[in-house]
């Protein structure tokens, strides 16, 4: 079974992407699948951790030792995450939470027209930003999936969202982020170091996140 370093620490992760309906057929999303967040909660079980997976629909399997809640939307996601935080010891917030969701979800499907449709869409909470204003004991860690300006955008984000580290990739890569087996990231961390490291697996990148997060604790 190997070392179990975070033996009676409870960790919750959050994958894929949330879903918005905007009728009872059709709902806005992203490319998100699941696989980094899948990979964390997997390793952190093998570490020993009590897991709580909060997952956005994916065709991933539960994985094993883990406590897996499906959800939908980011409110859905949200109110997962506070039911269990005041007792975690860490969050690893890997999802691709929907910024906006619609105004309004209509009752019966939209029917198609002539005319342009027009779509109201209304702010989604960020989840991260709410823990990290409650923030006690818990690490929090943070992904930022970016186009340009990758170290820009991240460390803000850290800051912002009062992060222990962030991890960043470029999601314009071909061989690396969104849908694949592989990632390649930065990891920001508070007092300003930065860690490159090259195109790996997720599982692996998995490892070295939660060894940081041994490290912390
Ligand atoms: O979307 P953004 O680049 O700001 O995401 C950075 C981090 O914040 C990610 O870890 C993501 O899971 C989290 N986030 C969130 N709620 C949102 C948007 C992002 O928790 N509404």
């Amino acid at each position: 079974c190997g070392e179990q370093p975070l033996q009676g620490r409870k960790i919750i992760v959050t994958a894929g992407g949330t879903i918005e309906p905007l009728d009872p057929v059709r709902y806005l999303g992203n490319h998100s699948t699941g696989k980094m967040g899948y990979a964390i909660a997997a390793e952190a079980a093998k570490l020993g951790a009590e897991v709580l997976l909060v997952s956005g629909p994916s065709n991933l399997a539960d994985p094993a030792g883990v406590k897996t809640v499906r959800i939908q939307t980011a409110l859905e996601m949200q109110a997962a995450v506070q039911a269990a935080y005041a007792k975690a010891d860490a969050v690893i917030m890997s999802a691709a939470v929907a910024d906006y969701r619609p105004k309004t979800v209509a009752k019966d499907k939209i029917k198609k027209s002539d005319d342009e449709l027009v779509l109201h869409l209304e702010r989604n909470p960020d989840i991260l930003y709410g823990l990290g204003q409650q923030k006690d004991k818990q690490i929090l860690v943070g992904f930022a999936a970016e186009t340009c300006n990758v170290e820009e955008y991240a460390k803000k984000k850290l800051s912002k969202k009062n992060l222990d580290f962030i991890v960043a990739n470029d999601v314009s890569a071909k061989d690396a982020g969104f849908a694949v087996d592989n990632n390649r990231v930065q990891i920001y961390f508070r007092n300003g170091e930065c860690e490159k490291y090259p195109l790996m697996s997720k599982q692996e990148l998995a490892g070295i996140i939660l060894n940081k997060i041994v490290e912390m604790m």
